[in-house]
C-alpha cells in the first residue's frame, strides 16, 4: 500500500446496470462511482447480491444480454462503456483484465495451462509460438508455480486449486493490463492459500503498477490488501473512504454491521460474531429511503422516506451515505468515558 497522487486509470461515474425482462425494467447497480489510480488497490466489499460482480462485468463489456449500463466508464481516459465486438476485445485482457471466484469454470478443461496462456498471449500479440511459450512459461515462474516446465503440460483438473488460480492470474497478466478485476479471487480457497493468493497480487501489483479492484465480500482481507475501500448495498455505494479509517472507525450503520459480523482470524474455529438482521431487499422492492433502513438499528423515520447521497464526511476524501452518521458518531463519542 502506498500513496497515489497520479490521475486514475480507470474512472466509473454513475454506473447503473438494468435488466430488462417481461415485467420492465429492474436495476441492480444504482449510480455507482470509483476511481482506481496506478499501482492502487479499491476494494469494492458488500453481502452476496449487492451488485459487485454485475458492476466488474459491465466494465468488460460482459454483461448478460438481457443487461444494459448506463453511465461513464473511462479506461487510461478512454469511454469504453458499450464498445462492442471486436474494440471491446481487444482491450479486454490486453488493458483489463478480470479472474474469478472459481478458476475451473473460466480454464478451458480440454486445452493444457500452457496452451491457454500461450493463447492469450497471441490473442493480443503477434509473437511466434516459440516467443510465447517462453513468456508463458516465465508467467507460471511468476505467479510462484514450481516446476513450470511440468506445469505448462499438465490439465486444469490435474492442479489444486490454488494453483488453478495462479494459472488464472498467469493468463490475467499475460499482456501486463493497466487494471486487474479480482471477483471473489480466493472464495473457493482455504484461509492459507487465500493468504498467499492475496500476497501474490500485491507483489504483482507492486511490480507492475497495475491498478487492482478486488472485489469480496469479506471486510476482514481489506485492511491488509486494499488502499481504499467502497462499501455496496443492494446497488449503491453507501461508504467509501480508506481502509485505514474505515477499518477503525465506519460510519455507515451497513459498515458497522458487516465488520461486527467478520470472521475472525485466530486459532480457534472461524465463526461469525454477529449477522446482520434480517435481510437484503429484493431488486423489485426496493424500498423508498435507504434501502438498509429495514434493517438498520438507527433508522428514523426520515431514513425510511429520503434517499440519502453519497456526501462527504469524516476524514479526507471519505463519503457515506447515511441521513445520521453525524449524529450516531456525536452520541458515540457523549457516551464513551470523558477525560485522557
Ligand atoms: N442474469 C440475471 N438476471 C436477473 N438478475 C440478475 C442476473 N444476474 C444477477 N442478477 C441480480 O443482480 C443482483 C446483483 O448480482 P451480482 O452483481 O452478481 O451480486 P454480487 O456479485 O455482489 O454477489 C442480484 O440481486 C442478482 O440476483
Ligand atoms: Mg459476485
Amino acid at each position: 500500500m502506498s500513496a497515489h497522487n497520479e490521475r486514475p486509470v480507470l474512472e466509473v461515474e454513475d454506473l447503473s446496470v438494468a435488466f430488462h425482462d417481461r415485467g420492465g425494467e429492474l436495476v441492480a447497480v444504482r449510480g455507482v462511482s470509483f476511481a482506481v489510480a496506478p499501482g492502487e488497490t479499491l476494494a469494492l466489499v458488500g453481502e452476496s447480491g449487492c451488485g459487485k460482480s454485475l458492476t466488474a462485468y459491465a466494465l468488460l463489456g460482459l454483461l448478460p444480454a438481457n443487461a444494459r449500463a448506463r453511465g461513464r466508464v473511462r479506461l487510461e481516459g478512454r469511454d469504453i462503456l458499450g464498445l462492442e465486438g471486436e474494440a471491446m476485445r481487444r482491450l479486454r485482457g490486453a488493458r483489463i483484465a478480470m479472474i474469478f471466484q472459481e478458476p475451473m469454470t473460466a480454464l478451458n478443461p480440454v486445452l493444457t495451462v500452457g496452451a491457454q496462456i500461450v493463447e492469450a498471449i497471441r490473442e493480443h500479440e503477434a509473437v511466434s509460438r516459440a516467443e510465447a511459450r517462453a513468456r508463458a512459461l516465465a508467467l507460471l515462474a511468476r505467479v510462484r508455480i514450481p516446476d513450470p516446465e511440468r506445469r505448462f503440460g499438465e490439465y486444469p483438473h490435474r492442479l489444486s486449486g490454488g494453483m488453478r488460480q495462479r494459472v488464472m492470474i498467469a493468463m490475467a497478466l499475460a499482456c501486463t493490463p493497466a487494471v486487474l478485476i479480482a471477483d471473489e479471487p480466493t472464495t473457493a480457497l482455504d484461509v492459507t492459500v487465500q493468504a498467499e493468493i492475496l500476497d501474490l497480487l500485491d507483489d504483482l501489483r507492486c511490480e507492475t503498477g497495475m491498478a487492482v479492484v478486488l472485489i469480496t465480500h469479506d471486510l476482514g482481507l481489506v485492511a491488509e490488501h486494499a488502499d481504499r475501500v467502497s462499501v455496496m448495498y443492494a446497488g449503491r455505494v453507501v461508504e467509501t473512504r480508506s481502509a485505514e479509517t474505515l477499518i477503525a472507525a465506519p460510519l455507515h450503520p451497513y459498515t458497522r454491521g458487516l465488520l461486527a459480523a467478520r470472521p475472525r482470524l485466530g486459532t480457534g474455529p472461524r465463526r461469525r460474531l454477529a449477522e446482520i438482521p434480517g435481510q437484503v431487499p429484493l431488486l423489485g422492492a426496493m424500498p423508498p429511503g435507504c434501502a438498509f433502513a429495514p434493517r438498520c438499528p438507527f433508522a428514523a423515520l426520515p431514513c425510511r422516506e429520503t434517499l440519502p447521497s453519497l456526501d462527504a464526511a469524516g476524514s479526507a476524501a471519505g463519503r457515506v451515505a447515511c441521513l445520521r452518521w453525524n449524529e450516531i458518531r456525536a452520541s458515540e463519542q457523549s457516551a464513551a468515558p470523558l477525560g485522557a
